[in-house]
Protein backbone atom coordinates (compact mmCIF):
# COMPACT_ATOMS: atom_id res chain seq x y z
CA UNK A 1 0.00 0.00 0.00
CA UNK A 2 0.91 3.73 -0.51
CA UNK A 3 4.25 5.27 1.45
CA UNK A 4 3.80 9.34 2.17
CA UNK A 5 7.07 10.98 1.74
CA UNK A 6 7.41 14.19 4.43
CA UNK A 7 10.18 16.48 3.95
CA UNK A 8 11.16 19.70 5.82
CA UNK A 9 14.13 21.08 5.46
CA UNK A 10 15.05 22.06 9.02
CA UNK A 11 14.67 20.33 12.74
CA UNK A 12 12.27 22.97 14.08
CA UNK A 13 10.36 21.94 10.85
CA UNK A 14 10.17 18.00 11.14
CA UNK A 15 10.50 17.54 15.18
CA UNK A 16 6.80 17.79 16.04
CA UNK A 17 5.78 15.00 13.18
CA UNK A 18 9.09 12.87 15.12
CA UNK A 19 7.16 12.70 18.05
CA UNK A 20 4.16 11.85 16.21
CA UNK A 21 5.95 8.74 14.31
CA UNK A 22 5.24 5.55 15.51
CA UNK A 23 7.22 2.23 15.29
CA UNK A 24 10.30 4.21 13.75
CA UNK A 25 13.16 2.88 12.29
CA UNK A 26 15.79 4.95 10.78
CA UNK A 27 17.82 4.46 7.78
CA UNK A 28 20.82 6.52 6.61
CA UNK A 29 21.52 7.39 2.75
CA UNK A 30 23.44 10.34 1.47
CA UNK A 31 24.31 11.79 5.23
CA UNK A 32 20.27 11.99 5.38
CA UNK A 33 18.09 10.54 7.80
CA UNK A 34 14.77 8.87 7.04
CA UNK A 35 12.81 7.76 9.70
CA UNK A 36 10.31 4.73 8.45
CA UNK A 37 6.54 4.32 10.32
CA UNK A 38 3.61 5.27 10.63
CA UNK A 39 1.39 8.26 11.62
CA UNK A 40 -2.33 7.63 12.20
CA UNK A 41 -2.17 4.61 10.69
CA UNK A 42 -0.50 5.77 7.46
CA UNK A 43 2.44 4.54 6.18
CA UNK A 44 5.43 7.54 6.06
CA UNK A 45 8.77 8.22 5.10
CA UNK A 46 9.89 11.52 7.23
CA UNK A 47 12.92 13.11 7.11
CA UNK A 48 15.09 16.48 7.28
CA UNK A 49 16.68 17.15 3.66
CA UNK A 50 18.36 19.98 4.93
CA UNK A 51 18.72 24.18 3.27
CA UNK A 52 18.52 24.51 -0.15
CA UNK A 53 17.48 23.17 -3.64
CA UNK A 54 20.43 20.76 -4.11
CA UNK A 55 20.11 19.13 -0.31
CA UNK A 56 15.80 19.22 -1.39
CA UNK A 57 16.51 17.39 -4.80
CA UNK A 58 18.45 14.33 -3.13
CA UNK A 59 16.48 13.93 -0.58
CA UNK A 60 13.38 13.86 -2.71
CA UNK A 61 15.26 11.23 -5.25
CA UNK A 62 15.85 8.92 -1.91
CA UNK A 63 12.49 9.02 -0.94
CA UNK A 64 10.97 7.50 -4.58
CA UNK A 65 14.12 5.17 -5.05
CA UNK A 66 15.08 3.99 -1.90
CA UNK A 67 11.59 4.27 -0.09
CA UNK A 68 8.90 4.33 -2.84
CA UNK A 69 6.58 6.95 -2.11
CA UNK A 70 3.94 7.60 -3.83
CA UNK A 71 3.00 11.13 -2.71
CA UNK A 72 5.30 13.76 -1.03
CA UNK A 73 4.46 16.27 1.90
CA UNK A 74 6.70 19.38 2.06
CA UNK A 75 6.00 21.39 5.73
CA UNK A 76 8.07 24.28 6.30
CA UNK A 77 8.67 28.41 6.84
CA UNK A 78 8.58 30.94 4.25
CA UNK A 79 8.96 34.43 3.78
CA UNK A 80 5.46 36.22 2.50
CA UNK A 81 5.69 37.39 -0.88
CA UNK A 82 1.62 37.85 -1.17
CA UNK A 83 0.47 41.07 0.15
CA UNK A 84 -2.67 39.60 2.22
CA UNK A 85 -0.42 37.16 4.41
CA UNK A 86 0.81 37.74 7.32
CA UNK A 87 3.44 36.03 10.01
CA UNK A 88 2.05 32.56 10.70
CA UNK A 89 -0.51 32.22 7.65
CA UNK A 90 -0.41 29.35 5.31
CA UNK A 91 0.47 29.57 1.43
CA UNK A 92 -0.65 25.91 -0.34
CA UNK A 93 1.38 24.97 -3.25
CA UNK A 94 -0.57 25.79 -6.07
CA UNK A 95 2.95 25.29 -8.10
CA UNK A 96 6.44 25.78 -7.18
CA UNK A 97 9.25 27.39 -9.49
CA UNK A 98 12.72 28.87 -9.14
CA UNK A 99 13.06 32.29 -8.70
CA UNK A 100 16.78 31.77 -9.07
CA UNK A 101 16.95 30.58 -12.45
CA UNK A 102 17.78 32.84 -14.68
CA UNK A 103 18.65 32.88 -18.11
CA UNK A 104 17.39 36.08 -19.01
CA UNK A 105 20.31 37.46 -21.09
CA UNK A 106 19.25 34.66 -23.62
CA UNK A 107 15.77 35.64 -23.55
CA UNK A 108 13.95 33.82 -21.17
CA UNK A 109 11.61 35.09 -18.77
CA UNK A 110 12.94 34.79 -15.06
CA UNK A 111 12.24 31.38 -13.70
CA UNK A 112 12.24 29.31 -17.30
CA UNK A 113 14.13 26.56 -17.67
CA UNK A 114 15.49 26.39 -21.25
CA UNK A 115 14.88 23.43 -23.36
CA UNK A 116 11.99 21.92 -20.65
CA UNK A 117 8.60 22.20 -21.52
CA UNK A 118 7.58 22.26 -17.74
CA UNK A 119 9.35 25.24 -15.73
CA UNK A 120 6.39 26.03 -12.87
CA UNK A 121 5.60 22.33 -11.35
CA UNK A 122 2.11 21.91 -11.07
CA UNK A 123 0.82 20.15 -7.29
CA UNK A 124 -1.65 17.78 -7.04
CA UNK A 125 -5.40 18.61 -7.04
CA UNK A 126 -6.27 16.54 -4.48
CA UNK A 127 -3.81 17.75 -2.24
CA UNK A 128 -3.63 21.47 -2.57
CA UNK A 129 -8.10 20.33 -1.79
CA UNK A 130 -7.03 18.53 1.13
CA UNK A 131 -4.83 21.20 2.62
CA UNK A 132 -7.55 23.92 2.18
CA UNK A 133 -10.12 21.87 3.71
CA UNK A 134 -7.18 21.21 7.02
CA UNK A 135 -7.08 25.00 6.87
CA UNK A 136 -10.35 25.51 6.87
CA UNK A 137 -11.18 23.34 9.59
CA UNK A 138 -8.04 24.87 11.59
CA UNK A 139 -9.09 28.55 11.10
CA UNK A 140 -6.07 29.06 9.17
CA UNK A 141 -5.93 31.80 6.92
CA UNK A 142 -4.14 30.70 3.70
CA UNK A 143 -3.89 31.56 0.17
CA UNK A 144 -3.26 28.61 -2.50
CA UNK A 145 -0.49 30.15 -5.15
CA UNK A 146 3.12 29.80 -6.41
CA UNK A 147 6.02 28.82 -4.10
CA UNK A 148 9.25 30.35 -5.49
CA UNK A 149 12.30 28.65 -4.23
CA UNK A 150 15.77 29.55 -4.45
CA UNK A 151 19.27 29.11 -2.80
CA UNK A 152 19.08 33.15 -0.95
CA UNK A 153 17.37 34.18 2.12
CA UNK A 154 15.22 37.24 0.83
CA UNK A 155 15.25 40.07 2.91
CA UNK A 156 14.36 42.91 0.83
CA UNK A 157 11.04 45.26 0.07
CA UNK A 158 12.48 45.34 -3.24
CA UNK A 159 13.23 41.89 -4.40
CA UNK A 160 9.79 41.04 -2.52
CA UNK A 161 7.92 43.47 -4.97
CA UNK A 162 9.67 41.60 -7.96
CA UNK A 163 8.85 38.35 -6.85
CA UNK A 164 5.45 39.32 -6.77
CA UNK A 165 5.09 41.51 -9.94
CA UNK A 166 7.72 39.70 -12.27
CA UNK A 167 6.80 35.67 -10.99
CA UNK A 168 3.33 36.29 -9.65
CA UNK A 169 4.78 34.57 -6.32
CA UNK A 170 2.64 33.64 -2.81
CA UNK A 171 5.44 33.12 -0.68
CA UNK A 172 9.88 32.45 -0.96
CA UNK A 173 11.56 29.74 0.16
CA UNK A 174 14.48 27.36 -0.42
CA UNK A 175 13.41 23.99 -1.05
CA UNK A 176 10.16 23.36 -2.35
CA UNK A 177 10.55 23.84 -6.50
CA UNK A 178 13.71 21.52 -6.14
CA UNK A 179 11.17 18.96 -4.55
CA UNK A 180 8.45 19.57 -7.05
CA UNK A 181 10.57 19.37 -10.12
CA UNK A 182 11.74 15.97 -8.74
CA UNK A 183 8.45 14.74 -8.28
CA UNK A 184 7.84 15.78 -11.40
CA UNK A 185 9.67 13.73 -12.96
CA UNK A 186 9.07 10.77 -11.23
CA UNK A 187 5.19 11.38 -11.83
CA UNK A 188 4.68 11.58 -8.17
CA UNK A 189 1.58 13.89 -6.87
CA UNK A 190 3.30 16.59 -3.95
CA UNK A 191 2.16 19.64 -2.36
CA UNK A 192 4.39 22.27 -0.48
CA UNK A 193 2.53 23.58 2.68
CA UNK A 194 4.68 26.39 4.22
CA UNK A 195 3.42 29.20 7.42
CA UNK A 196 4.98 32.05 6.94
CA UNK A 197 7.93 33.19 9.28
CA UNK A 198 8.64 36.75 7.80
CA UNK A 199 7.57 39.24 5.21
CA UNK A 200 11.31 38.64 3.22
CA UNK A 201 11.87 42.49 3.68
CA UNK A 202 14.16 44.57 5.69
CA UNK A 203 12.49 42.87 9.23
CA UNK A 204 13.18 39.72 7.67
CA UNK A 205 15.88 38.14 10.07
CA UNK A 206 14.29 39.46 13.14
CA UNK A 207 11.09 37.87 12.37
CA UNK A 208 12.67 34.96 11.05
CA UNK A 209 14.22 34.33 14.39
CA UNK A 210 11.13 35.22 16.27
CA UNK A 211 8.78 33.37 14.34
CA UNK A 212 10.21 30.19 12.87
CA UNK A 213 9.26 27.99 15.70
CA UNK A 214 5.71 29.27 16.03
CA UNK A 215 5.29 28.85 12.13
CA UNK A 216 6.82 25.48 11.92
CA UNK A 217 3.83 24.46 14.48
CA UNK A 218 0.79 26.06 12.16
CA UNK A 219 2.66 24.18 9.24
CA UNK A 220 2.80 20.85 10.94
CA UNK A 221 -1.00 21.31 12.21
CA UNK A 222 -1.72 21.55 8.66
CA UNK A 223 0.13 18.42 7.72
CA UNK A 224 -1.39 16.41 10.69
CA UNK A 225 -4.88 17.35 10.10
CA UNK A 226 -4.12 16.16 6.07
CA UNK A 227 -2.53 12.77 6.87
CA UNK A 228 -5.71 11.99 9.37
CA UNK A 229 -7.33 12.40 6.34
CA UNK A 230 -5.45 10.70 3.47
N1 LIG B 1 12.31 30.93 4.65
C1 LIG B 1 11.70 31.69 5.58
N2 LIG B 1 11.85 32.99 5.30
C2 LIG B 1 12.56 33.06 4.16
C3 LIG B 1 13.05 34.14 3.37
N3 LIG B 1 12.81 35.40 3.72
N4 LIG B 1 13.78 33.84 2.26
C4 LIG B 1 14.02 32.56 1.93
N5 LIG B 1 13.60 31.52 2.63
C5 LIG B 1 12.87 31.77 3.74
Amino acid sequence: SEVIGIIGAMDEEIELMLKEIKDSKTVVKAGISYHVGTIFDKSVVLCRSGIGKVNAAVTTQILHDSFGVSKVLFTGVAGAVHPDLNIGDIVISSECMQHDMDVTPLGYQKGIIPDQEVSSFPADAGLIALAEKSCRELNCHYEIGKVLSGDQFIASREVVASLRQEMDGACVEMEGAAVAQVCFMNNTPFVVIRSMSDRADGSAEVNYKEFTIEASQRSHAILAQMLQAL
